[in-house]
């Protein structure tokens, strides 16, 4: 049996700088696989041939699909469980197989969840009046506003959400499920103890019971209004809740075929999912079932991924499928908050009322308490991280005023308890607010305010006045929404957003919206509202706006609505974080730029494409065409140019590793030369244009820079269209895939996968037998730098005389069970060996080597030349 283990944790300690800690977030759940049928089977035919053979399986999904015919199973026999595998592979009606792989719910950042407890009232009195016009900050980003004030609302427009369910009892969600409500279709695929792993068991009822992510998503597309002032981008759809994961768990690839094709079947006009796992490559099953839904007229949009930090070249599938929206994020211009109403009053003045976010401890119980603060300095960079002097009174009578910063909040509160504190109100040093831990003994109740609230009180006490503070429990207080404008990364892309493009050179993301810092629905078991941040919530809104611009005209062509979506998006600058960069982010990061939802329902402007890619040096497409139709009424002629974005280097210097975000960016890319400069277009008419590149000159191609820009085509009616293009240069199929200096034989116990000296004898189970606890088995590690669509792992027999075959130019056994494994992302991972061979049989007692070999990007899989070679140490296994 293999173990795929996923060591990212332990990267970081072997590898220190030399590789980037990737992970391959798709785990494979061992004996599971989906079969794709051939015409005129389904999975009763195919069930119904297996029953008359010796190879037994338990069902995981059928898969009958008009899109897509198949079933997914998990081999009963763990024995000889890759034998039955290849002979189902084998069976003439199955015309593909792959094997299961499972993906975790997205990992988001949770800034603020809670309850409407408490709202203020004036709040729920604005949203309740018709036609108010929409402030919510990401539509006025996305010009959803101007939508909306057109009477746009999505409204009857299906769109199906596979996710972790919805909570359809929130009142702000409908408060109920199926026909008439707000939520009216969809179905649970898995039931709450899914895990990825074990056999899901579905029901039809696709309520949010434990996860909240789904709830979060749908609210971003169609929430009504509600005491917090929002609505949905397109409050006017119907939805359609797929839940494919179980309480805490995983979702396999076939659940989410399943799913994606239940969507289509129920009449979906929209198919949206914050769901994925790194990848690159267009050929994964899951991306290929995405894009035959696309293929037969259905928009599906896919969340980028949110592994930014791990830089270019991390395209998360299904996003990266052909035809397939991957959808980048954007951070909020601003910043939303939830903050408890409380009150203050100075010896001599009345009352004010200030806002602050609770923390934990959050033992408050009305508290009314002057504020003593043990210095007078609003800059103080380590305010309260030293103990507090002699001098200082006994604390128990005050509420503790500390800035934020330098030493950690526990470290504060346990110098304020130290003298005798029980609350602690941290005021920022930084915009906004945080919900702040720090238990420490004799503390009570720790919250924030923000850096203008404290320095105000700080003025009050060095002026000498008695400042008291009265705070109601925050169980009982009134709260109320407020935001504060992010001059932090406002309308940048966010950090953590994936970049693209794929192995093999397609555009991703295509386009991008705002998914940092995002008010929505939240269960109402978790509070019933909450403020996240991922590429997670930034792919719904996309899908709201798909809706509203589906709905001006006319169309839900999925072609049609990115190209206009991408020609009338607005790419920004580059921003790593704390600076903004003077010039556009890449295209692998950014895509088209953030989405302008009215331009794109209105544009009279209609290109080909959504984007052109000019592939890597060794496949150059030097010459490319787009049409330009023009759907006004009066001829338009339109400018043609290159405006350029940041070129970025892939490779570290002098490595076979891409770098961490952020990448080198550099100056320079293509240059382009057009048919004409200047394209007249008659009422009505189409005009082809083809543009001819240059890379860009004086780069080091050995590093694969990849360069991008955006032909703008400026009309003389007005419209300023720009459509995104990329291009590698260098060749990536002479690029190192495969990490040889760290793929090597190392053993099962060790947890930190130290390598093993040569010529060491495992002794593990026979056939048959049962691992006695502590049984070592022979493990490997593979290292890839960059992706491969195929990995050997041949067993060569060192005995001259055994029984091996060549296989590409080698003397194997076969593969070790498990392999070759298909369409790897870059990152490493370990596999545990027991013996058993690519065709189920186990390799007899002797001395092997394992001959780890990948295929180049591009590369053709039977010639022996285009795959990279390393071998591990000679090892002996003996049976017990
Ligand atoms: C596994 O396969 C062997 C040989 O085909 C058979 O004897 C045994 O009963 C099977 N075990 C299970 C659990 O199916
Ligand atoms: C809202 O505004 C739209 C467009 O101006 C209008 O068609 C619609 O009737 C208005 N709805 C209400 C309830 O006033
Ligand atoms: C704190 O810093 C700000 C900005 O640098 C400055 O304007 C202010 O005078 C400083 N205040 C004190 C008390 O040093
Ligand atoms: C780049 O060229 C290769 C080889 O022809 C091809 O397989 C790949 O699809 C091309 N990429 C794009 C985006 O066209
Ligand atoms: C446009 O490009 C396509 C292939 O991408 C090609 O088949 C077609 O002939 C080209 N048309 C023009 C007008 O160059
Ligand atoms: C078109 O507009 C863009 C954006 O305003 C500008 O950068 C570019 O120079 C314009 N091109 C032409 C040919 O006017
Ligand atoms: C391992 O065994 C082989 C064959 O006996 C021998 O040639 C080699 O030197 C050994 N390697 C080590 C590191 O002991
Ligand atoms: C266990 O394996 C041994 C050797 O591979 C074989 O002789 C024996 O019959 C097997 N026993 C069972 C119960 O399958
Ligand atoms: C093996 O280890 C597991 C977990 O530590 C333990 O529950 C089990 O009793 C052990 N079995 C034997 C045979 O020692
Ligand atoms: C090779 O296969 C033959 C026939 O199955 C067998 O008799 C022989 O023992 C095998 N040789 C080795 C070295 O395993």
């Amino acid at each position: 049996m293999v173990h795929w283990t996923n060591f990212l944790p332990l990267l970081g300690g072997i590898f220190s700088s030399v590789v980037v800690a990737a992970e391959i977030s798709a785990q494979v759940v061992p004996g599971a696989y989906i079969v794709e049928l051939e015409d005129n089977h389904d999975s009763a035919s195919f069930y119904s041939t297996l029953g008359n053979t010796d190879v037994s399986v338990k069902h995981r999904m059928k898969l009958d699909y008009t899109l897509f015919k198949g079933t997914s199973f998990q081999l009963k026999n763990v024995s000889d469980v890759d034998a039955a595998a290849k002979r189902i592979a084998n069976m003439a009606m199955v015309k593909q197989m792959w094997p299961v792989r499972v993906f975790k719910v997205p990992t988001v950042d949770v800034i603020w969840k809670g309850s409407d407890k408490g709202m203020a009232e004036s709040a729920l009195q604005k949203r309740q009046s018709a036609n108010t016009s929409d402030t919510f900050s990401t539509h006025v980003m996305t010009q959803v506003d101007k939508l909306r004030a057109e009477g746009v609302t999505g409204q009857g427009v299906k769109i199906a959400v596979i996710d972790t369910g919805v909570d359809y009892n929130h009142p702000a969600l409908g408060g109920c499920f199926g026909s008439g409500c707000l939520v009216s279709y969809g179905t649970d695929l898995v039931g709450d103890n899914y895990d990825g792993f074990n056999t899901p068991v579905p029901d039809p009822d696709p309520h949010d019971s434990c996860e909240g992510h789904g709830t979060h998503v749908s609210g971003i597309i169609a929430a009504q209004a509600n005491p917090f002032g929002f609505t949905g981008a397109a409050p006017g759809v119907t939805l359609g809740a797929y839940r494919v994961f179980g309480c805490g768990g995983s979702a396999g690839n076939d659940v989410l075929i399943a799913a994606y094709n239940e969507a289509y079947e129920d009449g979906s006009d929209i198919i949206t999912a914050s769901i994925g796992g790194a990848s690159g490559w267009t050929e994964d099953p899951w991306a290929v079932a995405v894009q035959r839904i696309v293929e037969a007229g259905v928009p599906c949009t896919v969340s980028a991924g949110n592994d930014g930090a791990e830089g270019i070249f991390y395209a998360s599938t299904a996003a990266n499928g052909k035809k397939v929206t991957a959808i980048a994020s954007v951070d909020n211009t601003q910043s939303p908050m939830v903050l408890l109403n409380a009150s203050y009053a100075t010896s001599n003045s009345s009352t004010e009322n200030f806002g602050w976010t609770e923390g934990s401890p959050n033992t408050w119980e009305n508290v009314s308490l002057p504020l003593w603060a043990v210095n007078y300095n609003v800059n103080d960079t380590a305010n309260g991280c030293d103990p507090y002097p002699d001098s200082t009174p006994d604390l128990s009578g005050y509420i503790v005023l500390i800035r934020r910063g330098s030493c950690t909040f526990v470290q504060k509160a346990t110098n304020a308890a130290a003298k005798g504190a029980k609350y602690i109100l941290f005021y920022n040093n930084v915009p906004g607010l945080i919900s702040v831990s720090a238990a420490v003994t004799g503390i009570q109740g720790v919250g924030m305010v923000t850096a203008e609230q404290g320095a105000e009180w700080i003025t009050l006490l060095a002026g000498g006045a008695t400042v008291t503070v009265n705070i109601i429990d925050p169980a009982s207080s009134p709260k109320y929404v407020t935001s504060e404008v992010n001059t932090a990364s406002g309308g940048f892309l966010s950090t953590y957003t994936s970049w693209g493009p794929t192995w093999e050179v397609d555009v991703k993301p295509q386009l991008a919206a705002p998914g940092g810092l995002i008010l929505s629905t939240y269960p109402l078991a978790l509070g019933g509202y909450a403020v996240i941040s991922g590429t997670s919530m930034a792919c719904p809104l996309t899908a709201a706006v798909y809706a509203l611009v589906a709905k001006v005209r006319g169309t839900f062509d999925p072609a049609t609505i990115e190209n206009l979506l991408s020609a009338t998006s607005n790419p920004n600058l580059f921003h790593d974080g704390a600076t903004a960069y003077p010039y556009l982010a890449p295209v692998a990061q950014q895509g088209s730029g953030l989405i302008q939802a009215y331009d794109a329902a209105h544009a009279t402007t209609l290109l080909s494409v959504s984007s052109l890619s000019f592939n890597d040096t060794d496949h150059f497409i030097e010459t490319t065409n787009f049409t330009i139709r023009n759907l006004g009424s009066e001829e338009v002629t339109y400018s043609l140019s290159n405006v350029v974005a940041a070129t970025a280097y892939t490779l570290d210097p002098a490595s076979i590793h891409p770098s961490v975000f952020p990448n080198e960016l550099v100056p320079g890319s293509a240059s382009l030369a057009f048919s004409e400069d200047k394209v007249t277009v008659p009422a009505g008419g189409l005009v082809a244009v083809t543009v001819s590149p240059t890379a860009p000159a004086g780069l080091e191609a050995s590093r694969l820079p990849v360069y991008s820009g955006y032909i703008a085509l400026n009309g003389t009616n007005g419209d300023s269209l720009s459509l995104p293009y990329l291009g590698v240069k260098g060749s990536l199929h002479d690029a190192t895939v495969l990490d040889a200096d760290f793929t090597y034989l190392t053993k099962s116990t060790d947890n930190d996968l130290n390598p093993v000296p040569a010529n060491q004898t495992f002794t593990i189970p026979a056939t048959n037998g049962t691992a006695p606890n502590g049984t070592v088995y022979p493990a490997f590690v593979i290292s890839l730098a960059l992706g491969s669509s195929l990995i050997r792992a041949d067993v060569v027999p060192q005995n001259p005389l055994a029984n091996a075959t060549t296989v590409l130019g080698a003397r194997t056994l076969g593969n070790v069970f498990g392999f070759p494994a298909r369409y790897m992302p870059r990152g490493g991972w370990a596999t545990e060996w027991d013996g058993t061979l690519e065709d189920g049989s186990y390799a007899p007692a002797g001395t092997y080597t394992l001959l780890i070999r990948a295929l180049k990007i591009f590369g053709d899989a039977s010639v022996k030349e285009e795959y990279e070679t390393t071998s591990t140490v000679p090892f002996t296994i003996r049976y017990q």
